[in-house]
């Protein structure tokens, strides 16, 4: 299955409208029954614009909650499930990679990069351009490099980001001679024109005004609709419209029933129906087409908790990917040697767990009916162990090592792990695992490095550990 990955800054207010829906969204969802798909919150790249805490915080919560509105309205269960929905800023990697690539890229192709160039254009001077808009195009490149997407759908003006992502890709390649990073495509489908806004005149966007949105109250839903640009020359109902041109029926074409959107338009071309009609019939079908999201909305908004943990989920899965490439970025770069003691996922919150992941291990006090030494083992001892169920546990422990004997543990009580996968050892599966401690690391290892077996003498065999 092909691997898709795509962002979107919360920038503006946060918040999606119809153009962000079909221009963007739209595709995610379709996308999304046939890849494996990351769809990412990219908080980090608001900062280009937004320097306030509490609007960067307001227009994160709000794209968050659109964004999986959208995705929840209008997708099953269970190909909602499957996508990994996570915040940027929740993956610290994106940044280290970020930091890496810079040093293969040439600092003409940033030069020759859209967004800064514009810039320069609109008369703003180098120095009040910071560098975070000069490198916008890097980071978005370590957004993409980081999950190795095949597939990233963009609007246009983002395809060029994609293509600057291609090229570092394989400077990155060629410089370290292996294949690191996988090449991605841009996807944008002919059918994904730029919408434009109810002035009839602009691309739809919030900066202008021009939107008609998705999740405000009904009453300023139907305000935007009723603003929107129709047929100037029309002055009375009963004059002959014009539908090109005419954005209610534009907008029609996607939210509207297509045989009354058809009789509507002879309606109105035959000067029988007013605008006001036709605008409210396009706000009913935008508030039952958009119903399915506005209700998730409400839902989501009203549920933190639910929000949460579909964020922590997508962090943790987006972790794994991005964790699995930063090793062999560094190891390809040289920054893994014989002195690195650490595994890199153990360095980074790859490995927190929340508390509900905690709750799933079960630890009991367990006594040890019978311990003998594993026969055709030099490391095993085999303990019966009652954990307070029906039959007894055969658990093992790999202590022989360390100088431990079957009478350490026999008739004594400990902590064991109960719900662990059971393990084959030798010829017999391990149902479990007995707690230890290690000593401080000695100098010499071996036998200095005896681990101790936490006691739990006195207490209840069977009792659970919470
Ligand atoms: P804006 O351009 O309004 O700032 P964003 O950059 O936040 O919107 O866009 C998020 C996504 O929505 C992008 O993939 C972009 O291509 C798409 N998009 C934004 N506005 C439109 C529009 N008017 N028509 C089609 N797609 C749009
Ligand atoms: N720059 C994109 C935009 O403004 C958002 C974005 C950030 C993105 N990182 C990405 C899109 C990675 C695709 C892939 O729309």
């Amino acid at each position: 299955m092909k691997r898709l990955l795509s962002g979107i800054t919360p920038s503006g207010d946060g918040s999606l409208h119809i153009g962000n829906y079909l221009g963007a969204v739209r595709q995610f969802i379709e996308l999304a029954k046939s890849h494996e798909t990351f769809l990412m919150v990219a908080d980090l790249h608001g900062l280009t614009t937004i320097q306030d805490k509490f609007k960067l915080q307001h227009n994160i919560e709000t794209l968050v909650l659109n964004e999986l509105a959208l995705l929840r309205g209008f997708m099953t269960e269970s190909e909602f499930n499957n996508i990994i929905f996570f915040r940027q800023s929740d993956v610290p990697m994106h940044t280290e990679c970020q930091s890496i690539i810079n040093n293969v890229t040439p600092l003409g192709l940033l030069k020759r990069a859209h967004a800064y160039k514009d810039k320069l254009q609109k008369d703003v001077m180098e120095d009040d351009i910071n560098v975070g808009l000069f490198s916008y195009p890097m980071l978005m490149a370590a957004d993409i490099l980081l999950y190795q997407a095949d597939l990233v759908p963009v609007g246009k003006d983002q395809k060029q980001h994609v293509e600057i992502t291609r090229d570092i890709a394989g400077y990155f390649n060629k410089i370290y001679k292996k294949n690191v990073f996988k090449l991605p495509d841009p996807f944008i489908p002919d059918e994904v024109a730029v919408v434009l806004g109810t002035d009839g005149q602009r691309k739809m966007s919030k900066t202008l005004g021009n939107v008609v949105s998705i999740f405000e109250s009904e009453d300023v839903v139907r305000k935007q609709v009723m603003g929107a640009y129709t047929d100037p020359t029309r002055k009375h109902a009963t004059d002959p419209g014009h539908i090109e041109g005419n954005m209610v029926f534009t907008y029609l074409g996607f939210f509207g029933h297509p045989t009354e959107v058809a009789a509507l338009k002879e309606q109105y071309k035959a000067g029988k129906v007013s605008d006001v009609e036709v605008k409210e019939y396009l706000f009913k079908s935008l508030m039952s087409f958009f119903g399915p999201a506005r209700s998730a909305y409400e839902e989501l908004k009203n549920n933190p908790t639910l929000v949460k943990k579909i964020l922590h989920s997508g962090q943790a899965r987006a972790l794994s990917v991005a964790t699995q490439t930063m090793k062999g970025v560094r190891d390809a770069i040289g920054v893994t040697t014989t002195y690195s003691f650490f595994e890199y996922q153990k360095s980074t919150s790859g490995t927190h767990i929340s508390i509900d992941e905690f709750a799933r291990v079960e630890i009991r006090v367990g006594h040890v009916v019978e311990a003998a030494n594993k026969e055709g083992s030099d490391k095993l001892i085999r303990l019966v162990v009652d954990v307070g169920e029906d039959s007894k546990r055969i658990i093992f422990t790999g202590v022989r090592g360390f100088g431990y004997t079957p009478d350490d543990f026999t008739g004594k009580q400990f902590f064991f792990i109960t719900n662990l996968a059971p393990r084959k050892m030798m010829d017999e599966e391990s149902q479990g695992m007995i707690l230890a401690v290690d000593s401080p690391r000695s100098e010499a290892g071996g036998v200095d490095n005896k681990p101790q077996f936490i006691s739990a003498e006195g207490m209840a065999v069977g009792a659970k550990i919470r």
